[in-house]
Formats: C-alpha cells, structure tokens, sequence
C-alpha cells in the first residue's frame, strides 16, 4: 500500500456517507411515528367486533407489510451507501450465495477462515462478489457458479468461476458493474482481472496484498 493510500478505516465514498446521514436522520422519525399509528389502530381493530373488523384487516395487514418493507429497503440503501459498519465478509458471502441460489441457481461459496478486514476492504470484495455472480448469471446463462475466497500467502483473494458460455469473443464491453469494480479495487489497491476464459470455465478475480 502506497503512503498515501486513504486510511481503510474511512468511508468508501464521503458523500455517499453524507446522503446516507441524512436519509437516516430523516426517515428515522417518520418510520418510527409510522409504525407507533399501526400500532394504535392494530389495537382499536382489534377491540372491533367482526363485523366491523373484517372489512379493515386486510387493508391493515397490507399497511403493515408496507411499512416493514419500507425499513427494509431503508436500512438496505444506507448499507450500500456507507457501509461503515462492516461485516464479516465469509457470513455476508454465504447470506449472498443463500440468496442468489434461492432463486433458481445453484451458488457455492468457499471460504477459509473468516479473515477480519475494515470495513472499505469488506466492501470492495462484497460488491465484486454480488456483481460477477450476477454477471455469470445474467451474461454467462451459467446455471453454476462458486465463489471461492482465499489467502495465496499474504494476498486476499476472491474468484468468481462460472461455467456458463463465457464472455464475448471480441472486446468486453464495459458497463456499470465493471466500472464500479475497477474503480472500488483501485481504492483499496486491489487488483481486479475482468472474466476470461480458464480450461473451460470463466473466471474472474479480485486480488489484495494484505501487507
Ligand atoms: N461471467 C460472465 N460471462 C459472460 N460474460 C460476462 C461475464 N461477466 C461479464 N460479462 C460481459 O462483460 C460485460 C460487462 O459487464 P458489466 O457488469 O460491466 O456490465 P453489464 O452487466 O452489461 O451491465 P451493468 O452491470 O451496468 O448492469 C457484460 O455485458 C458481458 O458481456
Ligand atoms: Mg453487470
């Protein structure tokens, strides 16, 4: 790592940081006032005599459903804005692969030992992850796809191999993912290889000396 490289410590992207502050102090208040007038007409529903209730429930249920889908997508947005907190990486991977394979693909992860990161490395290798697992899927068709995350000596290593149809002949044409990638690894000094084709199965992988 170069002198001048940023303290891994810090948020990835400051202002990220910032927009993530201010949604959490304004949706805080509102989600909590939200879910206390549920509550209060949870329980006058309830005390209601059939008759009456029944026409109500669903309504209520639905508004209830709502506002914990709306929690949900809150907290999710703010951890990918400034995910600060961090995580252990080998759990989050194995909740990733648990929920990719959920829908239909079959999503392996192997993992040693869970290696204790900042939250900025944590961050750079999940995203990596999510995005080539996505990609296998999405451009690759693969029906099977591991993740694989290791130490080679002192770097820290994840491989996404897929044995979908692999990547474009010609040139790869770079989208979001893989701006987002490249531009997330140079941040960490990670070095990135976009998919290419390794006896039979793409590959690809993010890489980081860890001292
Ligand atoms: N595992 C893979 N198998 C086959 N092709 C791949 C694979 N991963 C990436 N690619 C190719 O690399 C291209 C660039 O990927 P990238 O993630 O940058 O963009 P995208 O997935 O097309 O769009 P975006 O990520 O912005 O929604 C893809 O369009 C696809 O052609
Ligand atoms: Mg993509």
């Amino acid at each position: 790592m170069t002198p001048d490289a940023p303290p891994l410590d810090e948020p990835l992207d400051e202002d990220a940081a910032r927009i993530a502050s201010a949604l959490h102090d304004q949706t805080g208040p509102c989600l909590f006032a939200l879910n206390a007038a549920l509550h209060r007409l949870r329980m006058a529903l309830d005390g209601l005599p059939e008759t009456e209730r029944a026409p109500l429930a669903a309504a209520l249920a639905e508004a209830e459903r709502q506002a914990g889908a709306l929690k949900r997508a809150i907290r999710n947005a703010l951890e990918e804005l400034d995910p600060a907190e961090g995580g252990d990486l080998r759990q989050m991977l194995a909740e990733l692969a648990e929920g990719f394979s959920g829908q239909g693909a079959t999503v392996r992860l192997t993992a040693g030992p869970a290696p204790r990161l900042p939250p900025r490395v944590t961050v750079v290798f999940y995203r990596f992850v999510r995005e080539s697992v996505l990609n296998a899927l999405r451009h690759g068709k693969a029906s099977r796809v591991d993740i694989r995350l290791f130490y080679e000596g002192t770097d820290l290593v994840a491989h996404v191999i897929d044995t979908g149809q692999g990547p474009p002949a010609d040139t790869l044409r770079p989208g979001r993912g893989f701006r987002g990638i490249a531009s997330r690894a140079a941040s960490v000094h990670a070095s990135w290889q976009p998919p290419h084709h390794r006896d039979g199965r793409t590959i690809t992988e993010l890489r980081m000396t860890t001292q």
